[in-house]
């Protein structure tokens, strides 16, 4: 089942909320909507896509390299699990 199918929900703060697409990472998605966000390598290793995870899961489609806190998901090589609430940095 795909992510739009499970109706997954991506609920930036003070931005937007969009639906995450089906076989997209978060970056992608996000993108779709026309909002800028930063990045540089698109493959987990700057960390210039870091931003704040403040509800719900992801699941990675890399073992990113870049460093992260506990409270951080990289948006270039993640996916939601579930609805998420992001803060862009
Ligand atoms: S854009 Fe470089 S880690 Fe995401």
């Amino acid at each position: 089942m795909s992510n739009t199918e499970k109706g997954i929900q991506i609920t930036l703060i003070d931005t937007d909320t969009l639906p995450s697409l089906p076989n997209k990472t978060l970056l992608e998605s996000i993108e779709a909507k026309n909002i800028e966000v930063p990045y540089h390598c698109r493959d987990g290793f700057c960390g210039a896509c870091r931003c704040k995870l403040i509800k719900g899961d992801v699941d990675y489609t890399i073992d990113p390299l870049a460093f992260i806190d506990d409270d951080e998901v990289l948006l270039c090589c993640s996916v939601p699990l579930t609805d998420v609430t992001l803060k862009l940095e």
